[in-house]
């Protein structure tokens, strides 16, 4: 089986890459990747093998050059004939900043580049599957603090918090249009978080917002909510399994589900066992969100209920000699809040159902322990500077 994998340098798509390279049952993998502007596309690859010491196949692993923004991608791969054995395309590249700065960024990669990329797709002489990795968060914030299934979208009447998510409903609606639907196949990932193993995560994505709610300490939302997460070895061993398995749905949830859901709560039990000498975690409503705001801007009102917490601000005093860094954070963190606030798991007893090599995966506040060293070297000022 031969495949043609999109995002092979990202969180997701670099495990999905070394997952594949393993198995028996894939012949080629033809990994589009964009060249950078210091290294090739095969240097690039190699380095993806590398992070965690995986062995490089050149004969197996293939670099194909080209970008989602080229006008001209879909004549390009028409064009490269070594392509034409491809029977299975994996979708993993995508834009997935929650930063307004990228909203044009975003349409141009995951709605305008993946239509060029389907174009091509559609005319593929053995394609079986057009496997698209979208993301269970597409289901919008008007379903909150229950269990969210898979026919529930795509919906177009969904609210979105970022523009990310509105892209990728919008491109599983664009898969349908284009694919024949025995040949579509629809993985989506709930909240990926860390590695599961004792291993760097290629990055530092959501273990971000980790890091910095862990510096913080006093934290506007409900800690109680439901948080769907799932770390990137099992996501992408799943989304392999998947593509192997005989499947009976077009979609599924590769997710925590209810029973293995986490919290801000359970979380902070196990940063607090490892990072102790900080303050003990508070967490206040929401609505304290915008006098933090204030608080970092120095024009909290005197009156404000937020000195209640005094000990808290003159802990953020001491830590946040410069304003603006606390600022920034605050502005990088707010998204991953509201996604906290909406209480969403994700039905996973699909994927546990028809593919029985995939168990449940472990609740994120287990695994988590396993990231530990690696949240305590992030730069928390540097991951909300290039959100
Ligand atoms: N991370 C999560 O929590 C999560 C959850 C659910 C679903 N997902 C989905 O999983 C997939 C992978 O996410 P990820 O976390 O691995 O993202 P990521 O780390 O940001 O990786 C994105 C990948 O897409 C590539 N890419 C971006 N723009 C491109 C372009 N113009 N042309 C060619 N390639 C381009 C990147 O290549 P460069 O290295 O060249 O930038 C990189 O390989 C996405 O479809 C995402 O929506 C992620």
């Amino acid at each position: 089986m031969n495949i043609f994998l999109t995002g092979s340098t990202g969180f997701l798509g670099g495990e999905i890459l070394v997952g594949l390279a393993k198995r028996k049952e894939v012949d080629k993998i033809y990994c589009f990747i964009r060249p950078s502007n210091e290294q090739d596309a095969l240097a690039r690859l190699k380095k993806v093998f590398a992070v965690h010491n995986d062995y490089f196949e050149a004969d197996k692993v293939i670099p194909i050059s080209g970008n989602l923004f080229d006008p001209h991608l879909t004549a390009s791969l028409q064009a490269n004939n070594m392509l034409d054995d491809t029977d299975v395309i994996i979708h993993s590249a995508a834009n997935t900043s929650f930063s307004r700065i990228y909203d044009d960024i975003l349409e141009q990669v995951n709605i305008a580049g993946l239509e060029k990329l389907l174009l091509w797709a559609k005319q593929l002489p053995r394609l079986k599957t057009f496997l698209y990795v979208g993301t269970a968060t597409i289901c919008g914030t008007k379903i909150t603090h229950r269990l969210v299934r898979e026919d529930e979208s795509p919906n177009e009447d969904a609210s979105h918090l970022v523009r990310y998510t509105y892209t990728k409903m919008q491109g599983e609606l664009m898969v349908d249009k284009h694919i024949a639907p025995e040949k579509v196949l629809i993985a989506r990932p709930s909240i990926i978080m860390g590695d599961s193993k004792h291993a760097m995560p290629r990055s530092p994505v959501i273990l971000w917002a980790v890091a910095t709610i862990n510096h913080l300490r006093l934290i506007p939302v409900n800690d109680q909510a439901m948080l769907d997460m799932i770390p990137v070895d099992y996501a992408a061993n799943a989304i392999v399994e998947l593509m192997l398995a005989k499947r009976k749905h077009k979609v599924y949830h590769i997710s925590s589900g209810q029973d293995g859901a986490t919290s801000a709560h359970k979380l902070s039990i196990s940063l607090s066992e490892y990072f102790n000498g900080l303050p003990p975690f508070k967490f206040i409503d929401k609505s304290f969100l915008n006098q933090i705001k204030l608080w970092a801007k120095n024009r909290l009102k005197p009156e404000s209920k937020l000195y209640e917490y005094q000990a808290y601000l003159d802990y953020w005093n001491e830590e946040f000699t410069d304003p603006g860094a606390a600022r920034i954070l605050l502005a990088g963190l707010e998204p991953y809040l509201e996604f906290m606030e909406l209480g969403q798991a994700f039905d996973n007893s699909r994927l546990l159902s028809d593919v029985l090599s995939i168990k449940q995966p472990l609740p994120a506040e287990e695994y988590i322990r396993n990231c530990m060293g690696y949240i305590a070297k992030i730069n928390i000022l540097e991951g909300a500077l290039d959100p």
